[in-house]
């Protein structure tokens, strides 16, 4: 864990101010750079010391066995796994007769900066050799958000004493070794030498290379080119070989003198096209680059997050941590989600090989929602992806004896790439989170034109899905029996109230859009029986309860099982995931992420404030927090429960998850959905956003820590600003037609708001808060309230 504080708080910046080798991978994480289709770890540039080194393409990967101890019917045979590409961020530099490695001679100085509205990782550093020789180096990199084949870094050497014989040696290396990996379940496999060498070519300036993986039969080109500023006589030449180009410049820099090198470099990957034509894209990418050039380069990256931020910034008075942390998590879901372009957004995004670069429901549930009132073309072309992996999961479905489709708990392509049965595949609730991911688009953008052309067929098949999975019992009460639901501690059970919920929402969805379109849904084979069934299936939901203790069941029985024994489970025990058997774990009262909860946030609309408030209380108290998924939705339903103190402390853990490293695993990679969970913990918590029966509403009410929470959310084409200040809020809307009026609801209000009539309204007193609710013994949030302003 960073336990002292690694970064120091800045509105806009995640500041490293001394280069401390114990957390070098986990740095590598917070400031790799991607835009959802390349993605570059934050590793040094002269490659070396590092944690991890990594360079990743969107969708990218290469087919690994799945072997079993025992076999069984339907298990996956092979995963899919994320492979580190050709590392094109490697600029080495020979300091007269030394190498410059910060492990050697004497590191005067080093700072690392991620500037969110530049886009660009800065990096400087004063370096005297071991033979006494100074240099200072300036770096800046950046991925593109406007080329997505692009990435550039400029590379400035200043000669301290001198004069100064200078060799950088800008290279692509592909295969790199990397470090071995733990035991950890939640790591990536290691591949040894993924790619094959099928083309190395070079330039005076620069040069390419071409792989293909052995397996998928993926090919993937890299390329550089380098202009070179500075000294007279400064040389270049490129050599290249299998796996490696090199471009050496050569200089002698007087003191005071610097020598400037800017490297442009691009990737292009395909599984069709033929080795001419991906030679040919990334060369015609590395033109377009450089007809921008550098500066053109940070110009157009300034414009980009420019427009991002006055759409999406979130404002926070009171606690400066979070208001770093909420942007640096809005950065690098941006960073994951801007430029995937109907590629998948994984767990991880490109910021390392965690969960071997796949994307669960982690997408829909936590990073979409974000994306759709922040950047939701983003979200469209997430909802694409799913789309387009359909026949592989109505090919799935088929595996199961299911109808229609089943969409994987993992994967990067499509295919089921989960080889663990009941943490997996029965995770059917992924079906129910694309679709309400799908809903929640359409609602909030109104794009029916996605919803007609693939949205309806989203909705049909995971309501059909959900027919052949559910069953009504004699009694008709319609039942989801061995499924599990988000908690991963409570598996294959029956009635998940979570994915029973969502299915219901999901079913009637379906029903809705068949109306809506019934041309399409003919072609679909959709009959009025068919449609009818869906809608029985929903309101025949069975919702478990228990009437003894009045709360309700996660699963059907849950509040009967034996009591997880917290007094005797000591701190070094957790996650338990890594130290208890899962048999042990299934058959007792232990919960290792919001489930219920969650069910509570998605589907408030199904549950009393009464039912909410004692079933938080039932709940918490059994809930340990083994996954990041958790803390961010415990705050939101701590807030509405009126428990705003405990939801701070929540959103900071769920914010500072990888700022504080605080799971001791971001040296894997950022943990997307947590970062996502800082803004649902903000606008969905303190702001009290719900969207659930089509119309916007907001109960905002503010933590006495904090004395402003701003915000704004795209609807329909609009910009709705909230601004909650402590017993008031203005919402005030942007981009809009001066006729144009959003309706929506404060506190259970109907207000309305036009372009010029901001309307601000005053924040109901709370109602008096229950007990205190508690969590089990020694899982209390990591992270204490921030010191109260005077
Ligand atoms: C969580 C899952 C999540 C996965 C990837 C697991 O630890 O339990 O809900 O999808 O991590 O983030």
């Amino acid at each position: 864990m960073i336990r002292e504080r690694a970064y120091p708080v800045e509105p806009w910046h995640v500041r490293e101010i001394r280069l401390d080798m114990d957390v070098l991978a986990q740095s590598e994480s917070v400031f790799a750079l991607s835009n959802g289709h390349v993605g570059l770890r934050g590793n040094l540039d002269e490659g070396e010391p590092h944690g991890l080194p990594g360079t990743y393409l969107n969708s990218f990967y290469e087919l690994r066995p799945l072997p079993y101890a025992e076999a069984g019917f339907g298990f996956p045979e092979s995963g899919q796994t994320i492979v580190n590409v050709t590392n094109g961020k490697l600029i080495r530099l020979l300091v007269d007769d030394e190498p410059l490695d910060v492990r050697y001679g004497e590191l005067l100085s080093h700072e690392r900066v991620l500037d969110m509205r530049a886009g660009t990782l800065h990096r400087e550093l004063h370096w005297r050799s071991p033979a006494g020789r100074e240099v200072k180096v300036r770096s800046t990199r950046l991925v593109s958000f406007t080329q997505r084949a692009a990435a550039a870094i400029n590379y400035e050497v200043e000669a301290v004493d001198g004069p100064l014989r200078l060799i950088v040696q800008s290279e692509l290396v592909a295969n790199e070794s990397l470090p071995a990996q733990s035991r950890d379940p939640r790591v990536a496999a290691v591949l040894e030498s993924p790619l094959l060498a099928e083309e190395e070519l070079t330039t005076d300036d620069g040069g390419l290379l071409i792989h293909r993986t052995k397996v998928s039969g993926l090919r993937v080109a890299a390329a550089m080119e380098h202009e070179v500023q500075g000294p007279e006589h400064a040389t270049i030449e490129s050599e290249g070989y299998e796996d490696w180009v090199r471009t050496t410049i050569g200089c002698v820099l007087k003191p005071g003198e610097t020598l400037r090198v800017v490297k442009y470099l691009t990737y292009g990957w395909s599984s069709r096209r033929s080795l001419p034509a991906l030679r040919d894209q990334v060369g015609a990418a590395l033109a377009a680059a450089r007809l921008d050039g550098w500066e053109g380069l940070c110009r157009e990256q300034r414009a980009y997050l420019d427009e991002f931020w006055d759409a999406a910034d979130v404002l926070v008075e009171g606690d400066p941590e979070v208001q770093q942390a909420v942007r640096f998590g809005l950065y690098h879901v941006l960073q994951a989600g801007a430029r995937a372009e109907r590629r998948p957004i994984s767990a991880k995004g490109l910021t390392g090989p965690g969960y071997d670069g796949h994307a669960f429901w982690d997408t829909e549930m936590f990073v979409l929602p974000v994306l759709t009132y922040t950047q939701p073309n983003a979200v469209r072309d997430a909802l694409h992806w799913r789309h387009a992996t359909l026949e592989q999961a109505r090919e799935r479905a088929r595996t199961l004896n299911l109808e229609a489709a089943a969409f994987p708990w993992r994967t990067i392509e499509g295919p089921e790439s989960s080889g663990y049965w009941p943490a997996g595949t029965a995770a059917f609730h992924i079906a129910a989170d694309i679709a309400d991911a799908l809903r929640r688009y359409v609602l909030v953008t109104g794009d029916t034109q996605l919803e007609r052309e693939i949205g309806l067929e989203l909705l049909v098949e995971t309501a059909r899905l959900w027919r052949s999975l559910g069953h009504h019992d004699r009694n008709g009460v319609f039942h989801i029996d061995g499924v599990t639901g988000p908690d991963e501690y409570t598996a294959v059970k029956n009635d998940n109230i979570y994915t029973n919920l969502m299915a219901q929402r999901n079913l009637l969805a379906a029903a809705d859009a068949v109306n809506r379109y019934r041309d399409e849904a003919l072609h679909l084979g959709v009959t009025d029986e068919e449609a009818a069934s869906w809608r029985d299936a929903a309101a025949d939901m069975h919702i478990p309860y228990d009437d003894d203790i009045g709360v309700h069941q996660q699963v059907e029985g849950f509040t009967r099982l034996q009591e997880w024994d917290f007094l005797h489970t000591p701190a070094e025990k957790y996650p338990l995931l890594l130290h208890y058997p899962y048999f042990d774990l299934y058959r007792k009262q232990v919960i290792k992420q919001a489930d219920l909860v969650l069910a509570m946030h998605w589907r408030g609309d199904a549950f009393t404030p009464d039912e909410k408030t004692r079933n938080f209380l039932y709940y918490e108290r059994r809930t340990v927090r083994d996954s990041s998924l958790s803390a961010c939705t415990q705050a939101v339903l701590a807030a509405e429960v009126g428990h705003p103190e405990l939801a701070h402390t929540y959103l900071r853990e769920a914010a500072l998850m990888d700022l504080h490293d605080l799971n001791e695993n971001t040296r894997d990679g950022v943990h997307m959905a947590s970062l996502a969970g800082a803004w649902i913990a903000l606008v969905a918590g303190f702001g009290g956003l719900r969207d659930h029966d089509g119309t916007l509403s907001f109960s905002p009410r503010l933590s006495s820590r904090l004395s402003r929470l701003e915000f704004s959310l795209q609807w329909r084409g609009r910009r709705l600003r909230v601004d909650v200040r402590p017993h008031q809020t203005t919402y005030s809307l942007r981009h809009a037609d001066p006729d144009d009026v959003v309706e929506l609801r404060h506190h259970g209000e109907k207000i309305q708001v036009s372009r010029d009539q901001p309307v601000t309204v005053p924040v109901p007193p709370a109602d008096p808060t229950g007990p205190m609710p508690e969590q089990p013994p020694g899982r209390s949030p990591l992270l204490r309230l921030p010191e109260a302003q005077s």
